[in-house]
């Protein structure tokens, strides 16, 4: 067979993108563009799924009724972005189905930040603050990503993630300003989130091997290092703000740019976590499996009513 000359295509593709058209499903892409949001699509949504562990493991022991209905809210929220994300995965032709199952077996990647244990009340506050605030960082420069339906999903998402960011740092504000254990706590906790949560940002520019492409192709707005940046700029005054310090004996403010600079980050650990080795990554797989089993039969009782519908609607 000839192979297909797809140049004209290519330069008609990208001279949209540059043009700040947004693709849409129907639209011709490259192969190739189409297989990096599907893989970045699907490990977003991943995410957003085992991400309900860490905070669900709380919700039974959340110190009042108040903290206990947002946190439910939080949870089932997260769920929902899985569900917005895998929608606006298979608009790219892949099943939902094959997606999970990669997740399932341990084949597919999640954000590392979830395989770090929740230990104390006070992880609740650390991480809405600053998981949360980071993936809104870095959300928000998705939400103009070139492909639409990854991008309008990141509108809703983002909104939801700023009460989520804003339910964490209230948390961590009132155990600050607490007992001296109540401060110890959110300290603890803050110094045990904060060198995982700038690694969410993924490695270093140079180091990543997508980051090119991505921002090409404008699914990216911006590299990792930037936004990892401006996530640092944005929270160091907030620490500060409630009187807790960041776990960096390194961090100082250049002068000049006002940027605040931290001490290397441990790129050594960020690959352990996500080549499976992280503290908690064997739990979270055997988490989502052992759910996944268990829904079993929500699955087939709602395959059975949907055949019981399509059967009445022949008839
Ligand atoms: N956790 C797990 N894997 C990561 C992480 C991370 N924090 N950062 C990078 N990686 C992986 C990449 O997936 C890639 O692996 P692959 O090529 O096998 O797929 C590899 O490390 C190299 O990284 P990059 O080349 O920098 O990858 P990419 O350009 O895709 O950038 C990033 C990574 C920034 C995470 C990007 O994919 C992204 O913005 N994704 C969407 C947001 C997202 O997934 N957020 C999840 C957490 S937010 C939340 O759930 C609340």
């Amino acid at each position: 067979m000839t192979p297909v000359d797809d140049s004209a295509r290519i330069a008609a593709f990208e001279a949209r993108i540059a043009a700040g058209e947004t693709i849409e499903p129907k639209d011709w892409m490259p192969e190739r563009y189409r297989k990096q949001l599907v893989r970045m699509m699907s490990q977003h949504a991943h995410s957003e799924v085992v991400g309900m562990l860490p905070e669900g493991n709380w919700i039974t022991r959340a110190p009042s009724l108040r903290r206990k209905i947002s946190l439910l809210a939080k949870v089932q929220d997260e769920a929902g972005h899985g569900l917005y994300i895998y929608c606006g995965t298979e608009t790219l032709g892949v099943d939902r189905d094959d997606l999970i199952g990669q997740l399932l077996a341990g084949t597919a990647k999640y954000s590392s930040i979830f395989n770090y244990p929740t230990l104390t009340w006070a992880d609740m506050g650390a991480i809405g603050w600053l998981v949360d605030g980071a993936a809104i960082v870095n959300q928000t420069a998705l939400a103009k990503a070139s492909y639409g339906p990854y991008a309008r999903a990141m509108i809703r998402i983002c909104k939801e993630e700023n009460f989520h960011k804003r339910q964490g740092y209230e948390i961590m504000a009132t155990l600050a300003a607490g007992t001296s254990a109540q401060k110890e706590m959110a300290q603890d906790a803050l110094n045990r989130w904060w060198w995982p949560s700038l690694m969410m940002f993924g490695p270093s520019d140079k180091d990543s091997p997508n980051s090119a492409e991505l921002l090409r192709w404008k699914v990216k707005q911006k590299g990792n290092d930037e936004l990892r940046q401006r996530f640092i700029n944005l929270t160091v005054p907030q620490a500060t703000a409630i009187g807790l310090t960041l776990p960096d004996p390194a961090l100082r403010q250049n002068a000049e740019s006002g940027d605040w600079i931290t001490g290397p980050i441990d790129w050594a650990e960020f690959m352990q976590v996500i080549s499976g080795n992280g503290p908690m990554n064997r739990e979270r797989l055997a988490a989502r499996n052992k759910a996944h089993d268990e829904g079993a039969w929500v699955r087939d009782a709602a395959e059975a009513y949907a055949a019981k519908h399509a059967a009445r609607r022949v008839a």
